[in-house]
């Protein structure tokens, strides 16, 4: 069924409020997403009723807390098809996903000279923590170009993945929209004796996701961008992975026995889930993929290929060549965010003027430095969509991009 925008802006109490006196426009769900009541009711009613720490406490409250936390994995361990829950790993964000795989995996299998092979399109995420393990253990980082077009450049694929031992890509570029072949560069990657990792941050909130039919062999996604909460990330691996890697954090909950002369570690997932977890936002990223489930994935592409569509047709429709729009021009071939810089009016000089008409954009670098070399732009201003943006929160950013011309062009 088709995604009504209507109803579903009812489901967002912080769509009610104003900005400067204005209708809020939050066009950065990219950056992180507006929660809807299920994902505050949840959070606030385990709170209320169910509060205690998990894995500990031997009375109702406890069990029932613990309950809560296990459900939550399950849920996501269906969402993106995960074979099993055992699999699924909390962490605080997909930043702290992709470090384990590096801390632990990548301490644990990659020595000096050993390559992995990266894109130029990622997100700092999937980048530092294998910059650090370059400087540290001397690896080899290979990186597949961006073409002309905004999708990667796979004509030199066979040399680049010769002899590496990990491809990591992004799922969808936060800066271009770029939609990866993940399943091609799974089956290239295996060919070669290589593990595929997933950066899914910007794709499991917006596009149905089975880990199984992509070939990952890890994939991480983060809770706030997909109606969650903050704080709570996940990393999900194949079993035989995680059994063979070395704990990444040590304290609480993540041993089986400790002495004072060492100690052994507790089962997957929770060698790696030191300390206390994310309880109640485990509850919250629950209710927000029964949320999204309710929705439904598919209608949820449905809706933002067809928002995509009308953004790009209607801010080159009235801006022509004032505006620079940066990613692929196909609506069903992206996602949903809308990189661009206007005439020449700064990024973030823009925002400030958009959102004076209550329209939240992005403005910066997103995090992706090579890539805004790449595309020889220090910044640029983005705006993203989901599940509650319309057709009338574009004109509204089609409308004070006008305004922004009345105050900087001369
Ligand atoms: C593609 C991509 N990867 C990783 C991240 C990092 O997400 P988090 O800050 O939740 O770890 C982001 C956030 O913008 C992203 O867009």
């Amino acid at each position: 069924m088709a995604l009504s925008t209507e109803v579903v802006k009812k489901d967002f109490p912080i769509l009610d409020h104003q900005t400067h006196g204005k209708r809020l426009v939050y066009l950065d769900s990219a950056a992180s997403s507006q929660k809807p009541s299920a994902v505050l009711d949840a959070m606030q009613h385990y709170y209320e009723t169910t509060h205690a720490n998990v894995h500990r406490g031997v009375y109702g409250i406890a069990e029932e807390a613990t309950r809560l936390y296990e459900q939550a994995r399950g849920k996501c361990a269906r969402f993106i098809g995960a074979p099993s829950e055992r699999g699924i790993v909390f962490t605080k964000n997909v930043t702290e996903a992709m470090n384990l795989v590096a801390h632990s995996w990548g301490r644990a299998n990659l020595a000096a000279g050993d390559a992995i092979l990266l894109t130029e399109i990622e997100h700092h995420a999937n980048l530092v923590p294998w910059l650090m393990l370059k400087e540290e253990r001397g690896i080899e980082l290979r990186f597949i170009p961006m073409a002309e077009d905004y999708s990667l450049d796979l004509t030199d694929l066979d040399r680049l993945i010769d002899g590496v031992k990990l491809v990591s890509v992004t799922a969808m570029s936060n800066v271009l929209g770029t939609l990866p072949p993940l399943r091609r560069l799974a089956d290239a990657a295996h060919a070669a004796g290589a593990l595929f990792m997933v950066d899914g941050a910007q794709y499991v909130p917006h596009l149905p996701t089975d880990v199984a039919e992509l070939g990952c062999d890890f994939f991480g996604f983060t809770g706030h961008k997909m109606l969650g909460p903050t704080g709570i990330g996940v990393l999900w691996a194949r079993e035989e992975l995680l059994e063979a890697m070395p704990a990444f954090l040590g304290g609480g909950e993540m041993i089986r026995d400790v002495r004072l002369d060492g100690w052994t570690p507790n089962e997957i997932p929770w060698k790696f889930e030191a300390g206390t977890p994310p309880i109640a936002e485990a509850v919250g990223l629950g209710a927000a993929i029964d949320y999204l489930g309710g929705l439904g994935m598919d209608a949820v592409r449905e809706h933002e290929v067809a928002l995509t569509a009308y953004a790009l047709r209607t801010l080159t429709e009235r801006y022509g060549d004032g505006i620079s729009i940066y990613g692929p021009s196909e609506p069903a071939q992206r996602g949903g965010v809308v990189s661009f810089n206007y005439k020449d009016v700064h990024p973030h000089d823009l925002s400030q003027v958009l959102d004076e008409a209550g329209v939240c954009v992005r403005a910066g670098h997103h995090c992706a430095k090579p890539l805004m070399r790449r595309l020889g732009v220090g910044a640029t201003a983005r705006a993203s969509f989901y599940v509650y943006n319309d057709e009338a929160d574009v004109d509204a950013l089609a409308d004070a991009l006008a305004e922004a011309d009345r105050l900087f062009t001369f």
